[in-house]
């Protein structure tokens, strides 16, 4: 099976279950765990940050960061596909007592005007909004990257209101690579980060939360509250540690193979937009076979994609798929998708 579903099936290689056996290990809810310790101090100075907090999922994380820049009943700015709106469970509202309000999808095409007309001033009478939050790459938005550009002038739009910026940036690793701007420029621009270790960069668990040492002491009392204080981690982390240092460059190959896949496809009329990273956005709209149906046929093909909606469906490319695997798709996937 080719599974394109997800980047988040990948499983550990062997060189990273042996770093996984070999972790020294402590207490982490200590903060004893000198494998944690490491790995958040380096994920810290990756991004230019003073400190990081070890989180077992980027829900974890994401939430983590938000109850720290918005107070409960006050208001969180983001775009109606944001995967802390539409993938959470509705944690934002359960956990942070946090009002959102979204922007139509707009994915790596943000608009800083569009957000900036929507802040709302503090006042009795008003929602005060105290925070926007984006997504480095979109997911949703089929892997786009937003341009450095345009964060620099959302952080101007965040500054003159004096709101929060968070990044919500599962894969911004991808974004890096495809674009080449630093870790630490993107880290510069927001108050808050969540990345995450179990989607391109292989892993098989952990997240973490990105920000000022005051953030991310406050962030370790949120995690432990949300029941995620975990005892001798460093197993995982060392996981983590082993993909940053031999997977980050090498998503380059998950982008070429997406690109292959998207240049297959793209005479059945099926992309949804451009293909930046390692996702293939679907968008099944007049065509015979809708995402379900092109699902079922695939996997009796050997291929597995993931279906979004009635008429839009996804690939997504990771270290577990090779070329033969991609190969194959690109060979399956057009006949199934001939008009
Ligand atoms: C953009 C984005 N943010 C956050 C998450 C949440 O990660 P987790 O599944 O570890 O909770 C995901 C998961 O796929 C994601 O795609």
């Amino acid at each position: 099976m080719a599974d394109l579903r997800s980047d988040t099936v990948t499983r550990p290689t062997a060189g990273m279950r042996e770093a996984m056996a070999a972790a020294e290990v402590g207490d982490d809810v200590y903060a004893e765990d000198p494998t944690v310790n490491a790995l958040e101090a380096e994920v810290a100075a990756l991004f230019g940050h003073e400190a990081a907090l070890f989180a077992p999922t980027g829900t974890m994380a994401n939430q983590i960061a938000l109850q720290l820049v918005v107070p409960p009943g006050d208001e969180l700015l983001c775009d109606a596909d944001a995967h802390v709106v539409t993938y959470e469970v509705g944690a934002a509202a359960a956990y942070g007592a946090i009002s959102t309000r979204t922007w139509p999808t707009l994915g790596a095409g943000l608009d800083p005007a569009v957000v900036a007309a929507m802040i709302r001033p503090d006042g009795y009478f008003a929602v005060p909004t105290r925070a926007i939050a984006v997504e480095q790459t979109h997911n949703r938005g089929g892997g786009g990257v937003i341009p450095l550009a345009t964060l620099r002038e959302l952080r101007r739009v965040a500054d003159t209101a004096g709101l929060a910026l968070h990044c919500d940036g599962a894969r911004i690793w991808h974004a890096h690579v495809a674009d080449g701007v630093p870790l630490h420029e993107y880290g510069g621009l927001f108050d808050t980060l969540s990345v995450c270790l179990s989607k391109g960069l292989g892993a098989p668990v952990g997240s973490l939360v990105v920000g000022s040492a005051a953030r991310i002491d406050r962030a370790r009392f949120l995690r432990k509250r949300m029941g995620g204080g975990m005892r001798q981690v460093g197993v995982l982390a060392a996981a983590g540690r082993y993909a940053l240092a031999h997977h980050l460059d090498r998503l380059a190959d998950d982008h070429a193979r997406a690109a292959r896949l998207a240049e297959a496809l793209a005479p059945c009329g099926v992309l949804a937009g451009p293909v930046r990273t390692n996702i293939v956005p679907l968008d099944l709209t007049g065509h015979r076979l809708d995402a379900r149906a092109l699902a079922t046929a695939a996997r009796a093909e050997g291929v597995l994609l993931s279906v979004l909606g009635p008429r839009t469906a996804r690939l997504v490319t990771h270290l577990d798929v090779d070329d033969a695997a991609i190969d194959h798709a690109a060979k399956i996937l057009p006949d199934l998708l001939t008009p």
